[in-house]
């Protein structure tokens, strides 16, 4: 898919189809307007006849309206314009591409990002109709013989700015849309991959290839440098299969000065999870391949950031395994020595995930990190605190949660503050070890995240357990992507704090960089 940002009028588009908006009941947008006066009422004959309200979502492709230079005119529904935000545009350019797909346009331009939505500029207006499109047309269908689908992808997609003084920003926009559109189809490309191809090696093949493409550091330690590094809690879930394990790490250098601390990343990369000893049931378990999704938005959110060149520092840290039960697997009742020292007893060799990313938390001492943000598909229990709407957010510094979940907010993929107390720390508590790998049922995403905290205690951390969020299940089974748009906002912000700018939500943000960036010159 090529994009393009142009100003210029909708009814002289030369094109397959010309996209625009109108509001509910039945009030034209400027470019709407446009073209109905163009085609003598066109349009609001249509809309007279009552084929078109303007409900949030709905959608109706007209052919030859009277003067245009257009095969079709798209009238897309934008709901009330007083309720028209962030979210309604989001749905409104979704719903203008979906239905794109049912005609056999394969080039269009979208007068929906010349709207108006509160408190957000040109630049955001453009960024976020990139990344929805992408995010609309992605699909998984590397495996099939011939494609099921007659629905044709569109080849260009134009974005329309009011003035012709917007292109740049435009511009700007696009590019970071574009890179979180990579971000995202290279998160979700991995958790949709089967576990037989995305195996812990596959996953430090392709680390390594983005590091080559964005020319940043990658390192990719095998089962003899993990044993060296005595992570004995990693390699525990790693020695019940016959793939072995990796330790992936990515370093982004991006701030001026290159000793700054850098943010770290770690995504749980268990590439898929059986149960091991403690076996899973087997309906539905296939969804155990998306157990690496953690890993896959991480890598995802990184390329985001080397793509974006962020001007900060930004470490990114992937353990990789499976969790299978062959003779040499966990079992109930073992005891293991993390790589902190303190052991481990593991209960159930389900609660996996934990054992990996304890060791890769310890790992994350040695980049004297600002912040530690570890993604996982760590717990059930989350999915029945959460569903599928939220994903859930622990951490040890108040602050942080605030600045992520403002993030998420921004960006629609929303997280919700879990409690980190004192008294669900009390469960985990072991006779033989210094904690077991569970905490009973109750408050299970809560426990998982207490396991957690304990080899946290020297940074600012947070543990995102996208469990729910990660992945769909049913008509739709795939990955999300998710928090990709949550961590690359996350990291922008942070980009804008260390640039000197006040994070202000909503408001155009590329005005205060470049005044900063003269008083700087
Ligand atoms: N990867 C699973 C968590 C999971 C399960 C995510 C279902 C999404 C859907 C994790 O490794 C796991 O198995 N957790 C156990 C922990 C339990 C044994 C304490 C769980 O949630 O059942
Ligand atoms: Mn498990
Ligand atoms: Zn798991």
């Amino acid at each position: 898919m090529e994009f393009n940002i142009k100003s210029g009028s909708p009814e002289k588009q030369r094109v397959a189809c010309v996209i625009v908006g109108v509001y509910e009941s039945r009030k034209l947008t400027f470019a709407a307007d446009l073209l109905d006066r163009i085609s003598n009422g066109f349009i609001s004959d249509v809309i007279r006849h009552g084929d078109m309200e303007g409900k949030l979502g709905t959608t109706l492709v007209l052919h030859s309206v009277p003067h245009t230079l257009c095969d079709r005119v798209m009238l897309v529904g934008l709901g009330k314009e007083r309720e028209f935000r962030a979210k309604e545009y989001r749905e409104a350019v979704r719903a203008s591409i979906k239905a794109l797909t049912q005609t056999s346009a394969v080039e269009a331009v979208s007068y929906l990002s010349e709207l108006t939505v509160k408190k957000h500029d040109v630049e955001w207006m453009i960024e976020q109709a990139a990344v929805v499109t992408l995010d609309a047309l992605y699909r998984f269908d590397r495996f099939k013989s011939k494609s099921d689908d007659l629905a044709r992808e569109p080849r260009k997609l134009t974005l329309a700015v009011p003035r012709r003084s917007d292109l740049a920003d435009g511009e700007k926009g696009l590019q970071r849309g574009l890179a979180i559109g990579n971000g995202m189809k290279l998160a979700k490309d991995l958790g949709n991959l089967p576990g037989n191809i995305c195996t812990p090696s596959y996953l430090g093949e392709e680390a390594q290839r983005i590091a080559e493409a964005f020319s940043c550091e990658a390192e990719v330690l095998g089962q003899p440098q993990i044993e060296a590094l005595g992570m004995g809690s990693f390699l525990s879930v790693a020695k019940g299969s016959v793939q072995e394990p990796r330790l992936i790490v990515l370093k982004h250098a991006g701030a001026k000065d290159k000793a700054d601390k850098p943010i770290v990343l770690i995504g749980k990369g268990i590439t898929f999870d059986s149960g091991g000893i403690s076996l899973k049931p087997g309906e539905g378990m296939d969804e155990m391949k998306y157990d690496m999704c953690g890993a896959a938005t991480v890598l995802g959110a990184f390329r985001a950031a080397v793509e974006m060149k962020l001007p900060l520092n930004i470490v990114a840290i992937v353990p990789a395994c499976e969790n299978m039960p062959n003779g040499n697997a966990n079992k109930p009742g073992d005891i293991v020595t993390s790589m902190s020292g303190q052991t481990i007893e593991i209960l159930n060799t389900d609660a996996e995930g934990r054992l990996i990313l304890c060791d890769a938390l310890t790992y994350a001492e040695r980049f004297n990190p600002a912040t530690v943000i570890d993604v996982a598909t760590l717990t059930g229990a989350c999915v029945v605190a959460l569903g599928h709407i939220a994903t859930g957010l622990y951490s040890n510094q108040d602050s942080l949660a605030r600045e992520l979940l403002a993030a998420g907010e921004e960006v629609a993929d929303r997280a919700w503050h879990m409690p980190l107390w004192d008294e669900y720390q009390e469960l985990l508590k072991s006779p033989f070890a210094d904690m077991a790998n569970i905490g009973g049922r109750p408050g299970g995403s809560i426990t998982a995240a207490c396991f957690l905290s304990r080899f946290a205690k020297s940074f600012d951390w947070a543990h995102l357990d996208i469990a729910g969020t990660g992945w769909k299940s049913g008509k739709d089974k795939g990955a999300t992507a998710r928090p990709v748009p949550l961590l690359v906002q996350f990291l922008q912000d942070r980009a804008d704090i260390a640039l000197g700018n006040v994070v202000r939500r909503g408001r155009p943000r590329r005005e205060a960089v470049e005044t900063v960036e003269d008083e700087q010159d």
